[in-house]
């Protein structure tokens, strides 16, 4: 603090510059003491970068051309004859999605490097397609036994042009595709091309089918690599959907 030594300031000294420098001298044992300057404190290392959160609503899980679109038996194509507008020809009288059918070639290419040989079976499926083959399996297994291994049609995964059925190692569209060498790489491996084995065996009540080694449904790799590297199994998991065992009522 400012000491005024002598007391009052009169008004003369306040107009004489030097009896005011005087009155207002501030002794030097008053003056603010000045810390000691310590070390100034190293700045903390910085958090260890997290990988950004995976974004689940950069694309949508129901619009029917969306790579992510998600289909089950409580979430129809909207429209229920929805035909995708991009389908190419993958050989075999078969199409997909153009997307898809540079994803599946990506595939089977990387599967052959590894001295697989993982082919196609069925791809995009109509409308009507799909009828046909649900009637066929509902002849075969009874209507009940067909809801396990078909969709309805306006319910399938490949009537969106996104999903395949694979074989190989002697064994096509059947369980044993699992226990072969190809159907274990296509485990372990169809996430970088964008696949997602999406009728896992154990997730029945979610999905709504029986074990389906054989159907790949393309998601693209990011969203493919997201579920693989966390092993959630079902996309309905991922994006908080209900499990989808059956059809609604009605
Ligand atoms: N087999 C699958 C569920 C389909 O028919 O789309
Ligand atoms: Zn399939």
């Amino acid at each position: 603090m400012l000491l005024v030594s002598g007391g009052a300031v009169t008004a003369s000294e306040l107009l004489d510059p030097r009896s005011f420098a005087d009155a207002v001298a501030v002794s030097p044992t008053e003056a603010p003491a000045v810390a000691p300057s310590a070390p100034p404190a190293p700045d903390p290392p910085p958090p260890p970068a997290l990988p950004p959160a995976f974004d689940r609503g950069q694309r949508s899980i129901d619009d029917p051309a969306s790579t992510w679109v998600v289909v089950n038996k409580l979430r129809p194509l909207q429209p229920l004859d929805h035909a995708p507008a991009d389908l190419v020809d993958i050989g075999g009288g078969m199409q997909l999605r153009a997307e898809a059918a540079r994803a599946v070639a990506a595939l089977r290419a990387e599967a052959a490097a590894a001295g697989l040989d993982v082919e196609v079976q069925s791809a995009y499926r109509s409308f009507e397609y799909q009828q046909g083959l649900f009637g066929n399996s509902a002849a075969r297994f009874g209507v009940a036994g067909a809801e396990l291994r078909s969709a309805r049609p306006g319910f399938s995964e490949h009537q969106t042009g996104l999903a395949v059925d694979v074989g190989g190692g002697g064994c096509d569209i059947e369980r044993c595709f699992g226990d072969t060498a190809e159907g274990r790489w296509v485990v372990a491996n169809a996430h970088r091309t964008g696949f997602v084995v999406r009728y896992p065996a154990g997730s029945e009540q979610v999905t709504g089918y029986q074990y389906e080694p054989w159907h790949l449904r393309y998601v693209g790799p990011e969203l493919a690599t997201e579920l693989h590297d966390t092993g959630v199994a079902t996309l309905e998991e991922f994006f908080g959907l209900p499990p989808a065992p059956q059809y609604a009522a009605g």
